[in-house]
Order: structure tokens, then C-alpha cells, then sequence
């Protein structure tokens, strides 16, 4: 939770970045809540009345969280009008990453034919967006990178417990990206604010698969290599830590919830992200969601949204986006950015 040991990772004042273009990919199956009636003991009625979430897209079985992001970064570029070879930096951030090594980054490179550049991967969970972008803006600011390709992509259908109706029917697959450039003085991030709490790790991860849990017969038969979730300690600290970031981010950027021109939260909840957005002040109708149609993507969520949100003429050069994220860690993210 947001604390006063948070306030060292608040940075204020104008980082000149600008996001040059945005993509994403979303797998063409969608499966609808009453599709999950069949699998789980649930209805549309209380996914629609407890999440919001009406439908979500779910990958072919053939497809990794690297081909996602590999599309996604690939029409970010033709968005910006570069070329996948022209990025001097990829970041992945994801939880649902293709092999425990190497990084997802490093298969996207492979699947977009494109080498030389770092390339790595960022596990924040659902803040893993903003993360990528915290981390892009900063090297963009050092002079160390000039065009930064940063992606949230997640496969989540191949590590939710299907019989699990308390997880299953959260989550989506997808993957969005944005290539982040210089900014000539106008545009970039104003303000933001990220931090971490590893003590309440266990409350959302997945136990097997790494050093912790090596994969056993075991492991596999009891359900080890799933989503595991306390939903309501997670939606509790989800609001007060994605409400506390954003707040505190647009004090800092000197703004107030009238500059907003789009608040755009990590998309888990529609009700975190009401209760969120109530505490931010930012009026309900300067909310964009596209969580009714994809879930829960975790680190895929802000950039699809961001990118539907300019799709649809919602975002234009000047205007204020905030955005604010909180994800397995627990991790949280804030940022005020302007367009
Ligand atoms: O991206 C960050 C990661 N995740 C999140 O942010 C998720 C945060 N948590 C949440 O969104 C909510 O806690 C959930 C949507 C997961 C659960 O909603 P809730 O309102 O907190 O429900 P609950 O867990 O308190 O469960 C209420 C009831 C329970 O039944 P009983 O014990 O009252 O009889 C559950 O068993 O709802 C039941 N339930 C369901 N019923 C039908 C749980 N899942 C389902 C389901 N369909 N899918």
C-alpha cells in the first residue's frame, strides 16, 4: 500500500517523452460470459453485476504472450511510421512470459526478425504497463535510448484455473504497445509515481513453475501452475493504492481532476476502477473502459485501452491522460501524461 517511503519513487516536472504511435493485438475469439456457464457454475448475471465484464478474447492454444506482443509491437511501428529495426529498446511487460527463460523480449525479437537492441522483460503484473513506460521515459530522458518500443502482452487463458469460477472469469488475452520518442517540450510525462509491496506477495501469484516449486507430478495434478487469488484482499488494496498513486501523480503535475482529459485505470474491476476514479475526482464520464469486451488483460489492459481511446478520436495531442495500475506484487503505478 502507497506509503511515506513511496513519495522517494514520485518524480514532478515535465520528462519531454511523446508516444509516436500505439498498436494492439487481440485474438479473434471471443468467448462470452454465458459461454462460461457451461465450464463453470456461474452466470452472466454475476459476472456482468460483480466485474463489469461482458465478454473476453482467449488465444488459439498454438499462440505464445510473444506473438501478441510481437504483432502489437509491430503495428505500434507502422502506427508511428518506423520499422520494428529502427527500435533502439524493447520491453515486454508481462506475468504470462513464454519460457521462465530467456525473456519474452527476447522471442519477440526472434518472431519480429529484429536484433542488436536491449530487449527485456518487466514483471510487475497488471502495473506492468506503466512500468515499461516509467522505464522507457527515463532512459529517453538520460539520452541512452531514442525510440523505445514498450509492450504489455499476457496469455492469461494458459495459466487461469479452469475450474476455478472465483478466477476464471476475469481474465483475457491480448497485447498492446506504444513506441515512445522524444518529446519536442509539449508532450510527456508530467508526473508519476510507482512503488512495490513484496510482503503481500502471496496473495496473487502463481506458486509453481519457478525455484520456489519446481514442476512436479505433484505440482501439476494440485493445481500449482494457476492463478492463485484472495480477491477480496486484492480488490481492498487495488482501489487504495490505484486511487492514492493517481492522486498523489496529479498533485505533483499541479493538476486538478478539471485538467483531466481521460482517466484511464488498469482494467480488473469495474468496480475498482468506480471507486478509483471517485477518489481521484475525475468525473465518470472522463473514465474510458474497454473492460466489458476483454477483461482482464493484466499488462496488456492501458495500452489497448490508451490505443481504442485514440482510435476513437478520445485522445489528442495536448490533452491530459491519467493513468493508474495495481497488479500481483503487489505492485502499483501512476502517471500523468501529457498527450
Ligand atoms: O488485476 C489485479 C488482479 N485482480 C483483481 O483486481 C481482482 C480483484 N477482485 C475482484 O475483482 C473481486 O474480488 C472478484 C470479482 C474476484 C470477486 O467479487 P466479490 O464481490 O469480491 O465476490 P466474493 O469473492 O466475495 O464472492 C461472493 C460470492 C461467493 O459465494 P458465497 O460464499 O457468498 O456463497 C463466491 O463463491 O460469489 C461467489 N462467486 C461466484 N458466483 C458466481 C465467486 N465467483 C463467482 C462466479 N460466479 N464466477
Amino acid at each position: 500500500m502507497p506509503n511515506a517511503g513511496h513519495r522517494r519513487a514520485a518524480i514532478a516536472g515535465l520528462r519531454a517523452i511523446k508516444i509516436a504511435g500505439t498498436g494492439v493485438s487481440l485474438p479473434p475469439k471471443v468467448v462470452k460470459n454465458a459461454d462460461l456457464e457451461d465450464v463453470v457454475d456461474t452466470s452472466d448475471a454475476w459476472i456482468t453485476e460483480r466485474t463489469g465484464i461482458k465478454e473476453r478474447r482467449i488465444a488459439d492454444p498454438s499462440i505464445a504472450t510473444s506473438d501478441l506482443c510481437a504483432e502489437a509491437v509491430r503495428n505500434a511501428c507502422a502506427d508511428a511510421g518506423v520499422d520494428p529495426s529502427d527500435i533502439d529498446g524493447l520491453i515486454v511487460s508481462t506475468s504470462t512470459t513464454d519460457t521462465l527463460f530467456p525473456s519474452t523480449a527476447c522471442w519477440v525479437q526472434r518472431k519480429l526478425g529484429i536484433k542488436g537492441m536491449p530487449a527485456l522483460d518487466v514483471s510487475a503484473g497488471c502495473s506492468g504497463f506503466l512500468y515499461g513506460l516509467e522505464l522507457a521515459t527515463n532512459l529517453i530522458i538520460a539520452g541512452a535510448m531514442r525510440r523505445v518500443a514498450v509492450v504489455g502482452g499476457e496469455v492469461m487463458s494458459k495459466v487461469v484455473n479452469w475450474r476455478d469460477r472465483g478466477t476464471c472469469v476475469l481474465f483475457g488475452d491480448g497485447a498492446g504497445a506504444a513506441i515512445v520518442v522524444p518529446g519536442d517540450g509539449r508532450s510527456g510525462v508530467l508526473a508519476s509515481n510507482w512503488g512495490a509491496d513484496g510482503n503481500l506477495a502471496p496473495i496473487l501469484y502463481q506458486p509453481a513453475g519457478g525455484t520456489q516449486m519446481p514442476a512436479t507430478r505433484e505440482s501439476v495434478d494440485g493445481g500449482k501452475h494457476t492463478v492463485h487469488m484472495e480477491g477480496n484482499t486484492v480488490f481492498r488494496h487495488a482501489v487504495v493504492a490505484m486511487s492514492t498513486a493517481a492522486v498523489q501523480a496529479m498533485r505533483d503535475a499541479e493538476i486538478t481532476a478539471d485538467d483531466v482529459s481521460l482517466f484511464v485505470p488498469h482494467q480488473a474491476n469495474m468496480r475498482i476502477m468506480e471507486a478509483a476514479r471517485e477518489r481521484t475526482g475525475v468525473p465518470r464520464e472522463k473514465m474510458y473502459s474497454v473492460l466489458h469486451k476483454y477483461g482482464n488483460m493484466s499488462a496488456a489492459t492501458i495500452p489497448v485501452a490508451l490505443h481504442e481511446a485514440r482510435t476513437e478520436g478520445l485522445i489528442r495531442d495536448g490533452d491530459i491522460v491519467v493513468s493508474t495500475a495495481f497488479g500481483t506484487g503487489f505492485t502499483w503505478a501512476a502517471c500523468v501524461l501529457r498527450w
